[in-house]
């Protein structure tokens, strides 16, 4: 059976423009919002990546109508006849969690899988099921399906997160809008994706402040209804093209992203001796010589993104001098940093740590990706390595951006897709 790659050859120089698509982890929740309130929705600036797609027939398994094409969903949600999410989509990517609340809003029952997706340590749904609680929902699990009920309607309540987990403040603010009352949600996540999905829900009708604080306040309203919305630009789509910009040299300028949801990496991009220019919904790095090294830790936003960790380390692995990466928001993911090593890259992984030791180059090698962003990052690596980087997995890649190979090869990249 013949399998797609991606072929890279290292070395070109990379200098352009290339245009951000809306955000993956917000359009995702914005469609599962839709379940909120019968009615048709139209988003515009989607992504066209398969975990879109994922999320579509997640819809239309429940009875909607999706229609998706020219960077656009629409969906009618009027006539939703199921709660139920199967195994088979729900399997494929761990996104379709954030059903739950939305069909507890609108049906009071959800009958949701338990996810799949990256295989990026446990992700567990602890917090979802006990913010959820909370409101009054009953929670039983069996045969790999949780099923949640709530008697007599969701009542509003007090809910202190133990750790900022993005799905489930996401999943508790969206069963929240309809409840009865008022939730104060402590520890929430901050998010930029938490702010365009509060912007969304509030154009619906919902009442929620404090969307991007640590502590958000939803009124329950009785009614809710569709709207428009344009998503938000993807700050980890635009951060792993600045990295293609500093390994190739650049010019190279992102459009379509706003930088001050890029802050922590932008700051981190300068310390290793990048330049970086701003401008209001644009940011253009370009680089010479060595990098400088610099240790990153991974945390919650306004914190550096877990999701660019491992675009982040091939910049450290060519840094002039060692480095530590440390990774707080997931276990166990430096599933990248094991496969690097075999283009060349002196990289330890202890824990949570990544003891990185600067290379002075990389080798092309046959390497494969074993999730979305570890995959980005190895074509990354393959832009700059010596000779032929074949990455195979591909599909993980393409989970998460759009047309990851032609933006390249349109600024400079000499990259194709091929089967093998
Ligand atoms: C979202 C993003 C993902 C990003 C992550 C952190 C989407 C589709 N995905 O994932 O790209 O890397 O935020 O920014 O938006 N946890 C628990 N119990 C829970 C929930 C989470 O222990 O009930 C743990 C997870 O195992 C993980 C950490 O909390 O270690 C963070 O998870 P969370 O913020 O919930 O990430 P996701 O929403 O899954």
């Amino acid at each position: 059976m013949s399998e797609e790659v991606i072929k890279v050859v290292g070395g070109n120089p990379i200098r352009g423009t290339i245009k951000i698509e809306g955000a993956k982890n917000s359009v995702l929740k914005l469609m599962a919002a839709s379940i909120i309130a019968p009615g048709e929705y139209s988003i515009t600036n989607v992504p066209m990546i398969s975990d879109v797609g994922i999320m579509a027939d997640v819809l239309r398994t429940l009875g909607a109508v999706v229609e998706l094409g020219d960077h656009c969903a629409r969906i009618d949600t009027t006539n939703l006849t199921s709660f139920e999410t199967p195994y088979e989509l729900v399997a494929k990517m761990r996104a379709s969690i954030s059903v739950l609340g939305p069909l507890l809003a609108r049906f009071g029952k959800a009958k949701v899988a338990m996810p799949g997706g990256c295989r990026i340590g446990t992700r567990k749904l602890d917090m979802h099921i006990a913010s959820l609680e909370a409101l009054g929902v009953v929670f039983d699990s069996e045969h790999g399906y949780i099923y949640g009920a709530v008697e007599g309607g969701l009542v509003g309540n007090e809910v202190e997160l133990a750790f900022p987990s993005v799905g489930a403040t996401e999943n508790l603010i969206m069963a929240a809008v309809v409840a009865k009352g008022t939730t104060i949600i402590e520890n929430a996540a901050r998010e930029p994706e938490i702010c365009d999905l509060a912007n969304f829900l509030n154009k619906m009708g919902a009442d929620i402040s404090g969307a991007g604080t640590p502590v958000i306040t939803i009124n329950g309203v009785e009614e809710m209804h569709a709207t428009d919305h344009r998503v938000v630009g993807d700050r980890i789509e635009a951060g792993t093209y600045l990295i293609a910009g500093a390994l190739g040299g650049g010019p190279l300028t992102v459009e379509g992203v706003d930088p001050n949801n890029l802050r922590r990496p932008l700051a981190i991009l300068e310390k290793m001796g990048v330049h970086v220019e701003e401008g209001p919904n644009s940011i253009t790095v370009s680089h010479e010589g060595a990098f400088k090294p610099y240790d990153i830790q991974t945390l919650p936003f306004p914190g550096f993104p877990t999701d660019l960790q491992a675009q982040f380390m091939v910049l450290s692995i060519l840094a002039d001098g060692h480095s530590i990466i440390t990774e707080n928001v997931f276990e166990n993911r430096f599933m990248f940093a094991d496969e690097i090593t075999r283009m060349g890259a002196d990289v330890r992984v202890d824990g949570h740590h990544a003891v990185i030791e600067g290379v002075e180059q990389l080798s092309g090698a046959p390497v494969q990706s074993s999730d979305l962003r570890g995959g980005a990052a190895l074509v990354l690596a393959g832009l700059v390595a010596d000779g032929e980087t074949t990455v195979s997995n591909i599909e993980h890649i393409d989970r998460g951006y759009e047309d990851y190979v032609g933006k390249l090869r349109s600024v400079g990249a000499d990259i194709k897709r091929e089967f093998v």
